[in-house]
């Protein structure tokens, strides 16, 4: 298939009324070649389940056009959803059937005559054959995981849909994921377009990355292309007391000093070379925190929008917190 597997042109989405709602996809456009893995990356609300949403059919458009697996998302959602799978990013399993029925039971939805060959070839596929009669009120996060991918294909979709995959998963797991992708993507054969707001997820997973920050595609290529686009080194420090802007920025080797949140970002041809007259520029009892970062995404992502985006993440924060309650009533 030479067609792209989506392309979008123009696409907005504003939810309530013209005006004063919210504009959750801002004139977006791209195109993904068929059988390859896309990613959407960015932070919290920059409107990746909103674009899922809407290629998907739940949601409808303002503006553009967008076509899946060649068809016409306005016009054509029925079609649209029997050549898509999508693995939301809530708990999609019924808990109180086994692996085998929650199946059975997406065969039912979707109206799939003779399933049982496709779901026996999953369930080996992905391990759970011999855990298939089992409630999967017993399995483990990663095998739910799983079982969520192998319903999202039952019914041999063309494109698979991702929301946010690991979002909450422990390292390991995520790893795990990480190869389940990238194996589905070529043993199946289809195109995956999945949202995460981890940097090193989309830089190990895909061939191509639109970063989205506020409902805009602030930039899109291979992760390569992206890191390319920064030249130069970020020291990130953080003082006591304001410094002196001019001087540092005459440093030869520093590009530009911006402050960000409590920091400030030097950009600097080589970290390591302006060091030293760095140092000598800011006196040393008023260094809190200095740090040096070599291009990354999560540059990329500073440089294009001001902002980082590898912040911790609440789910985490929550964990900890129920952790922490629990030590203390211990
Ligand atoms: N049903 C809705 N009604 C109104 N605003 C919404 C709705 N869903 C999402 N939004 C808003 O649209 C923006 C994008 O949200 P979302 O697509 O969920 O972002 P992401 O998945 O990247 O975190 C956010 O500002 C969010 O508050
Ligand atoms: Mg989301």
């Amino acid at each position: 298939m030479t067609a792209p597997a989506i392309e979008v042109k123009g696409l907005t989405k504003r939810y309530g009324s013209a005006g004063h709602g919210v504009v959750a996809l801002d004139d977006v456009s791209f195109s993904i070649p068929a059988g390859t893995v896309f990613g959407l990356l960015g932070p919290n609300g920059a409107g990746k389940t909103t674009l899922i949403k809407v290629l998907t059919g739940i949601s409808d458009i303002s503006a553009g056009d967008a076509t899946v697996a060649g068809y016409d998302v306005r016009t054509q959602s029925m079609a649209v959803r029997s050549h898509i799978g999508w693995v939301a990013a809530e708990v999609i399993l019924d808990d109180d059937f086994t692996a085998r029925e929650n199946l059975w039971l997406q065969a039912k939805l979707q109206s799939l005559p003779d399933w049982e060959p496709r779901a026996d070839l999953l369930l080996k596929y992905f391990a759970l054959y011999d855990r298939a009669d089992d409630k999967v009120s017993q399995f483990s996060t990663g095998m739910r995981k799983k079982l969520e991918i192998a319903l999202a294909l039952l019914h041999q979709p063309d494109v698979i849909f991702m929301d946010e995959p690991t979002i909450g998963l422990d390292v390991g797991t995520r790893r795990m994921l990480w190869d389940i992708v990238t194996g589905v993507h070529r043993e199946f054969g289809v195109t995956v377009l999945l949202t995460t707001h981890y940097i090193e997820e989309a830089d190990a997973l895909c061939d191509q990355i639109a970063i989205i920050d506020f409902g805009k595609v602030v930039a899109q290529g291979t992760p390569s292309e992206l890191k390319a686009r920064v030249h130069g080194d970020v020291i990130a420090l953080e003082t006591s007391r304001p410094i002196d802007v001019p001087r540092l920025t005459a440093i030869p080797g520093v590009q530009d000093v911006r402050p960000q949140g409590n920091e400030w970002m030097i950009r600097a041809t080589t970290a390591e070379a302006v060091l030293p007259s760095l140092l000598a520029a800011v006196p040393a009892e008023t260094v809190r925190r200095i740090s040096i970062e070599k291009p990354s995404l999560e540059t990329v992502f500073l440089e294009l929008t001001g902002h980082r985006l590898g912040q911790d993440e609440p789910m985490r924060d929550i964990r900890k917190f129920y952790a922490q309650m629990r030590q203390v009533r211990k």
